[in-house]
């Protein structure tokens, strides 16, 4: 059965591109089908495997019926990538007004799941029209956090909007797969580093997941170069560390 992973902070730069990156080509590594979605107008996901953000004919036009989802699907050092464009940012009305609103990625990605053992949405920085479908169509959320100052601004409503989702029936099957520690650095060791997080393990408990992704200039690298870190730097940390995270995912 296919899984379909969101990958969700409505913070910026807390590496929800990277992890999307890092946990889709490790399956890929592992020998997966894997689709990644990249639901933000900013379209890091999309520019990072190469491909040009488009104005038109991007995912939000397949969101909007303009197009089929296969339209905007291209594949990029074999992984496949269902892309973004700019224009998400004007679109987000027309996609909440719609008839299917909240519930049509999730009716889009029916017809091409199958072809794919994984499925992992880049979600924008905030918890609106975008998020809600990525959350919508997902078995499992996924929340990368920087252990600095102000991280944990902004979970207690993540966590909440997780819930109404399940509790209002809108997907009563999503699940938080957990909350992993990205960009860990010296800082992490610091007295604040630790308390963050010792306060995630004392609210999530086993949720947060064993993983910490360190900090690791290979996993900037490999975009210049337009490769995977997997390609570009297989014995990095950054190789490592996503290879790792993504056991934890898969196992459980
Ligand atoms: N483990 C890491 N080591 C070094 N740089 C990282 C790491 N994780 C993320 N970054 C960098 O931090 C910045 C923000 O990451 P990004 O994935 O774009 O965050 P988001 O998608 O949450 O906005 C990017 O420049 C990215 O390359
Ligand atoms: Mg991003």
């Amino acid at each position: 059965m296919t899984k379909v992973l969101s990958i969700v902070n409505a913070k910026g730069g807390v590496a929800k591109t990277t992890s999307t990156l890092g946990i889709g080509y490790a399956l890929k590594e592992m020998g997966m089908k894997v689709l990644l979605v990249d639901l933000d107008a900013q379209a890091n996901l999309t520019t990072s495997v190469g491909i040009s953000p488009r104005e038109e004919l991007n995912i939000s036009d397949a969101l909007l019926d303009n197009c089929k989802i296969t339209e905007v699907i291209r594949e990029a050092n074999g992984v496949d990538i269902a892309y973004s464009g700019h224009s998400l940012i004007s679109r987000e009305n027309a996609v909440a007004h719609s008839v299917t609103g909240a519930a049509k990625l999730r009716s889009i990605l029916k017809k091409v799941k199958d072809r794919y053992d994984y499925v992992i949405i880049d979600c924008p920085p905030s918890l609106g029209i975008y998020t809600v479908n990525a959350l919508i169509a997902s078995d499992k959320v996924y929340i990368p956090m920087v252990a600095e100052p102000f991280a944990w601004n902004g979970l207690d409503k993540m966590l909440e909007t997780v819930d109404i989702i399940v509790e209002e029936e809108l997907n009563p099957k999503l699940k938080l797969g957990g909350l992993f520690f990205t960009n860990h650095s010296k800082n992490a060791q610091t007295i604040l580093g630790k308390t963050i997080v010792k306060e995630a393990q004392d609210q999530l408990g086993d949720r947060v997941l064993k993983t910490a992704i360190r900090t690791n200039v290979a996993l900037n690298e490999c975009l210049v170069m337009n490769q995977d870190v997997f390609s570009y730097a297989p014995d990095s940390n950054g190789a490592k560390d996503y290879r790792a995270l993504t056991k934890e995912i898969v196992n459980s």
